[in-house]
């Protein structure tokens, strides 16, 4: 035991040392195979790349491969007779995602059976030519020869362009990031109740109505619409640039459900007639397609359209939180599960699948839909992604049926990926870089001889809060790359600490190509040690400094300067006086990992608290963080709310003097579709027409049931009109003299049928 744990000690050291950096290839999915050979080879500028005569598939993995050296390590390679690196076929390869590389003191050679080898050859050799931050150096390869084929056949990344539209440069985008890295589904979530978002010549409506919602509003006159939509020939023109770089695009129509946006452009399509607005509320909306002849007929007809833009195996119908209240009210949809002898509404979605999958059967395609399709019976000709955990791969695949594994939270994106301050919108539930690493696509209970029905996994990124295509790179990168290498890496090959070293070069490489990858598992968080009170009163503490991954070394200064690899080591938690700011980052080396971060340590920011400082009133639960406005822009404010209850906490504010403060609210649109979970929200009795903002110190009770303890109200103040006042305002105060530091209750009692509030930040004054 004890020799073991000096082994992993002395193995911790050697990876984490600068000097292993440059030994491990930079490349990330790691390849099956690389064995080390004698000699090197130099790259430089002007190397030339020979293919074979006629082979377009080599003519576009060698331009693939030109332009992202150029653009990833700024050497120009160009084709040619004479080339150093040679791109071949070669026929004995197993399938046609598997590739050779091999470097030699002569040249590199790249052989793949099929295109998508060739494709993947040349991304494993640019990544090879890009291992540094030396832009424009010519690169010295070790020689090594590399046989690479990968884990899993579906390996996934879900794009929502619903619920908020992606102009199509964010989607070429991503299909160059998800070859770099060898993933080769994209999965276009492309109709919800937010918007439909694919031109139907049949049915222009869908576009021209469904395309477009009015935002929700928080009082006030509605915004201008927003939404989009993609023509077939913008479609066709991503299917053919994607599948020249082995990417498939699966589209998916989602039904019954999310069908809000088609039954706003063509009511007679929905059950009960009526003709809503395209939804502006997240969530679960009601509204369903019919199942009669003339829905199912429309909906062939979609598909029609469908398949002859996206030629690939699977069309992805949906199926997800499809409420039934619509069938369940519906004499027609009544009447005719009676005709069919079918006695519940789930059954009644599986006829409806079982007839889409049986027309899509009919033109050579697959359906594959979200787990619910599994409750009422799972067609035969039906494959499951499963999202709601992994209980539905596992029961489709003992039935025999083909699963992907895209089990929330762990594959949903839209989980933010730290609890930093800093944190872009979300759901509050931390799903790390290391939790995507440790990932599994095989489910636990799934039986041996059931494995080969696992196609693989896919992460998703639905954007009820991620609001314009920055936003979804952030949630994306760098997880996507701990997908990568779960998907195709075998797990002998996993390797973490391995992984945020060749993750190093990665994010250089994203900065090289514009990209916003989020650093949140490299930047450092600070601690204080201790009461705030005590640093205020004693004027020193101590502060702990941590990352999330524990990657580098952290640096730090005390000054206001920004931190180098030369600023003082941090080894334990640092010793500061009161005003000071303190300012860190962790290094590889001599490179930042991540931007640096400050702490500011005057009084006036110990006594603020940010909304992320703030916490759940007892019993409660911040289970988002959302944008101020919908449509937010890049770089908006985000709030930590409770979308049952109306309350949050300051914790520990000292109240050994009589202090003045301001509370900035923040007032937001309630645009939830809560369906059943609607009863949840909790009504606080209010005695003017737009509620108060109450203020306790000591705890929330009598306001929370079952909350804390009872404290003393310091504040009510009646809420604005939200028609006429803005939708940030302050409001001041002042916290009386008390004992010790007390919680800050701020209970928000306004209508819950109208827009919801928050705390942007409580700030008090100095004592006096
Ligand atoms: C889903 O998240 N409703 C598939």
């Amino acid at each position: 035991m004890k020799a073991l744990h000096v082994l992993s000690l002395a193995l911790a050291a050697t990876i984490s040392a600068p000097a292993m950096a440059s030994s491990l290839p930079p490349l990330i999915p790691m390849p099956a195979k690389i064995t080390p050979q004698p000699g090197t080879l130099t790259i430089a500028n002007n190397a030339a790349i020979t293919l074979p005569e006629g082979d377009k598939g080599a003519r576009i993995a060698a331009s693939l491969l030109i332009e992202k050296v150029a653009k990833d390590r700024g050497l120009t390679l160009s084709t040619g007779t004479k080339g150093v690196i040679h791109i071949t076929r070669d026929a004995s390869l197993p399938g046609d995602e598997a590739y050779r590389l091999e470097v030699s003191a002569k040249g590199v050679t790249l052989a793949a059976k099929g295109d998508a080898g060739l494709v993947y050859a040349a991304m494993t050799l640019a990544q090879l030519l890009s291992p540094d931050a030396h832009v424009g150096a010519p690169v010295r390869l070790s020689a090594m020869q590399i046989a690479d084929a990968p884990r899993f056949k579906w390996r996934g990344v879900m794009l929502d362009t619903a619920r908020h539209f992606l102009p199509t440069s964010a989607i070429y985008a991503t299909i160059d990031q998800m070859a770099a890295h060898k993933l080769n589904t994209l999965h276009l979530h492309l109709t919800d109740d937010q918007g439909w978002r694919i031109e139907i010549k049949r049915y222009p409506d869908l576009t021209r109505i469904g395309a477009w919602r009015t935002p929700p509003s928080a009082g006030g006159a509605p915004g201008e619409k927003v939404g989009g939509f993609y023509t077939q020939d913008e479609l066709k023109a991503l299917v053919a640039y994607a599948a020249q770089r082995g990417i498939t695009i699966v589209p998916e129509i989602d039904l019954p459900g999310h069908a809000q946006a088609a039954v706003a452009a063509y009511p007679e399509i929905g059950v009960l007639g009526a003709r809503p607005d395209v939804s502006h509320d997240w969530g679960i909306n009601p509204y369903l397609f019919n199942v009669n002849d003339h829905s199912v007929g429309f909906i062939k007809n979609v598909l029609d359209e469908l398949m002859a833009i996206f030629p690939s195996q699977y069309i992805h119908l949906g199926g997800d939180e499809a409420i039934k209240d619509q069938w369940q009210r519906s004499p027609e949809v009544q009447a005719k599960m009676k005709a069919l002898g079918i006695t519940s509404e789930n059954a009644m979605q599986s006829w409806l699948i079982d007839q889409l999958g049986t027309y899509l059967a009919q033109h050579g395609r697959r359906l594959i839909g979200w787990d619910e399709i599994l409750e009422g019976g799972l067609p035969p000709s039906a494959s499951v992604m499963s999202w709601r955990g992994d209980k539905g791969a596992v029961d489709a695949a003992n039935q025999n049926h083909d699963v992907v594994l895209a089990p929330a939270p762990t594959l949903y994106m839209d989980s933010v990926q730290s609890r930093r301050a800093d944190e872009s919108a979300g759901r509050l539930f931390t799903v790390t870089l290391a939790d995507l690493y440790n990932y599994d696509p095989f489910p636990k209970g799934l039986p041996a001889d059931k494995a080969g029905h696992i196609l693989g996994a896919e992460i998703t990124a639905f954007s009820e809060y991620l609001t314009t295509p920055r936003a979804v790179q952030h949630v994306l990168f760098p997880r996507l790359d701990a997908l990568s290498e779960v998907v195709w890496s075998a797990p002998a090959q996993h390797d973490w600490q391995g992984f945020l070293t060749r993750l190093q070069p990665q994010r250089l490489r994203y900065t090289r190509e514009g990209i916003n990858d989020a650093d949140s598992a490299f930047a450092v968080d600070f601690a204080l040690q201790g009461p705030r009170s005590q640093l205020l009163t004693r004027k020193e503490g101590t502060v702990a400094i941590a990352t999330q991954t524990g990657f580098g070394q952290i640096r730090y200064t005390t000054d206001g300067r920004e931190p180098t690899a030369r600023s003082p080591l941090y080894k334990q938690p640092v010793a500061v006086k009161l005003g000071q700011v303190l300012k860190a980052a962790a290094f590889d080396g001599t490179l930042p990992t991540a931007q640096s971060r400050s702490f500011d340590l005057s009084t006036t920011s110990l006594l603020r608290w940010n909304n992320p400082d703030l916490v759940a009133c007892p019993k409660g639960a911040l289970g988002h963080r959302v944008p101020l406005t919908s449509e937010a822009p890049d770089g908006s404010p985000v709030f930590n709310v409770n979308l049952f209850d109306d309350c949050i906490m300051a914790p520990a504010v000292p109240t050994d003097a009589p202090r003045k403060f301001t509370v900035d609210v923040a007032r937001l649109a309630r645009h939830y579709g809560l369906a059943y979970e609607a009863t949840k929200q909790i009504w606080h009795y209010s005695t003017s027409p737009h509620g108060e903002l109450v203020m306790r110190v000591g705890g929330c009770e009598g306001d929370i049931p079952g909350g804390g303890p009872k404290g003393q109200v310091i504040a009510t103040f009646p809420l604005p009109d939200p028609a006429t006042a803005p939708n940030r305002f302050q409001l001041t105060g002042t916290v009386p003299a008390g004992t010790g530091d007390q919680n800050v209750c701020m209970l928000f009692t306004a209508p819950i049928s109208g827009a919801f509030y928050t705390v942007a930040s409580l700030q008090l004054e100095p004592a006096s």
